[in-house]
């Protein structure tokens, strides 16, 4: 299928487990505490947990095993790939990725630098303990010049990762960092089961109220939610199955990935749950009503000063802030990896000069929301939600159409089934485009309300 590039032979993972981890370490990221925490807070808890879940296994799952088929298929990056398989028409729906991964990582790179910021200084005991101070300090560190500060530190170490290629940088990396994750956020959930008051947190996370469940407002949160979190709709995981060479079984790796990406979130919300009641921080965080003003800011401000009331408090915030930075990490270098790849791929530089040029083109563009929040959350309303939906419809579009038979002869050694695989195009064909079209719709007033308040 593949015509061998010219130059020299493209690099591949290490390992099966390798490109597993680094797919995982590519899903699990801030989006599965710090954005799955606020969101689920603003949807009715469990009510939204589950209308999460039906988006994983129906949209996507199917979507998710649509790109790494695409992916492998053809052993290019994405905005190779999709001419290649397409022909030029999909040239600009590649090209379209790497944009996203462009736009999201500046500032997806800023909230990084806020975790590595909050584990120094929480080890260093400057974090203050009391919640009017949390906010000031919130508001001192994560705005402006110090946030540049660690916003350009995280680009750089972001920057060196990828450097390294796909064996040495990401592969390592992921590797390494995914099992500490593990470890930290186990560590964590088991610990909050000590704290007295915690039931009821359990109980508004785990006990859905089922009228929400038909309420727009946390369907279309929790569709776009499952998009973000599974890194869906750019090409990230894509751009990766380009550099997976055997035959293993495609579907298995997607149910794999997903799987584990919905632990980490679930889990995270056993150890962030029952420490909002715990602490009586149920209402300061808008439980059950509207979070007001500056969501993106509430894991920041709420959860350390409430902690670090307690003796062991200082160790308990370090910790989780050291697995926030973690996860965003194996993150960030799959965005920059879908650009960098994209680069190589079409201009044929060369992986540092791709990696440094992009990585600071992108470290500029953060700028603008590490000044200014409202830009920040405008950019993850336009491209962290609405573009990663364009592109999961145009994904399904092109696997339930353009390419379906040869899609299907893809994936037929990991799906035998062909009921399974008539299932999975019939998904890609008749159900996620209207789904997505309509989601899309629901979130455009997020979006207005979004620019407004960049504006006004
Ligand atoms: N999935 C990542 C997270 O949950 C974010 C991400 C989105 C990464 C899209 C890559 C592509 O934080």
């Amino acid at each position: 299928m593949s015509v061998a590039p010219a130059g020299p032979a493209r690099e591949g993972w290490g390992s099966k487990t390798g490109f597993i981890m680094a797919a995982v370490g590519s899903a699990v990221g801030l989006g599965n505490m710090w954005r799955f925490s606020y969101v689920a807070a603003e949807g009715g808890g469990a009510a939204f947990v589950i209308l999460y879940l039906i988006f994983v296994a129906f949209v996507g799952l199917p979507l998710l095993t649509s790109e790494l088929v695409v992916g492998r298929m053809a052993q290019v990056s994405p905005v190779k790939a999709l001419e290649k398989l397409a022909g030029p028409r999909w040239k600009p729906v590649g090209v379209l990725f790497a944009f996203c991964g462009l736009g999201i990582l500046s500032y997806y790179s800023v909230i990084a630098g806020w975790t590595m910021r909050y584990a120094v200084d929480a080890l260093r005991g400057v974090l203050p303990a009391d919640a009017a101070s949390a906010s000031d300090y919130f508001g001192a560190v994560g705005v402006g010049t110090p946030s540049i500060i660690t916003h350009l530190i995280f680009m750089a170490i972001t920057i060196t990762v990828v450097t390294g290629g796909i064996k040495k940088g990401l592969e390592r990396t992921a590797i390494i960092l995914m099992p500490m994750l593990f470890v930290i956020l186990i560590g964590l959930a088991v610990w909050a089961t000590t704290l007295s008051g915690g039931g009821a947190g359990y109980a508004y996370y785990l006990r859905p109220q089922l009228s929400e469940l038909f309420n727009p407002t946390i369907i279309t949160a929790a569709a776009g939610q499952a998009f973000f979190s599974l890194s869906l709709g750019m090409g990230a995981l894509m751009t990766y199955a380009s550099y997976l060479k055997g035959k293993d079984s495609l579907p298995k790796q997607a149910v794999t990935i997903a799987i584990a990406d919905f632990s980490v979130a679930f889990i995270a919300g056993l150890f962030i749950f029952p420490v909002i009641f715990h602490f009586g921080l149920a209402d300061t965080i808008g439980l059950g009503g509207q979070i007001s003003d500056n969501t993106v800011g509430t894991l920041f401000i709420t959860i350390p000063p409430a902690l670090l009331s307690l003796a062991i408090g200082k160790w308990i915030v370090a910790a989780f802030f050291i697995m926030l930075f973690f996860a965003a990490l194996t993150s960030a270098i799959s965005l920059l990896e879908v650009v960098v790849s994209a680069v190589i791929d079409t201009w044929g530089w060369t992986r540092i000069k791709a990696s440094v040029v992009f990585g600071l083109m992108i470290a500029a563009l953060g700028l603008a929301s590490a000044v200014n929040l409202n830009f920040l959350g405008a950019m993850d309303k336009l491209v962290g939600t609405m573009l990663l939906m364009l592109g999961g419809l145009l994904t399904s579009i092109l696997v339930g159409y353009k390419i379906r038979d040869e899609a299907e002869a893809e994936i037929a050694e990991g799906m035998t089934s062909p009921g399974m695989r008539s299932a999975w195009i019939g998904l890609m064909r008749y159900v996620i485009p209207p789904v997505l079209l309509v989601v899309m719709i629901f979130s455009f007033p997020g979006l207005i309300t979004a620019v407004k308040a960049l504006f006004g």
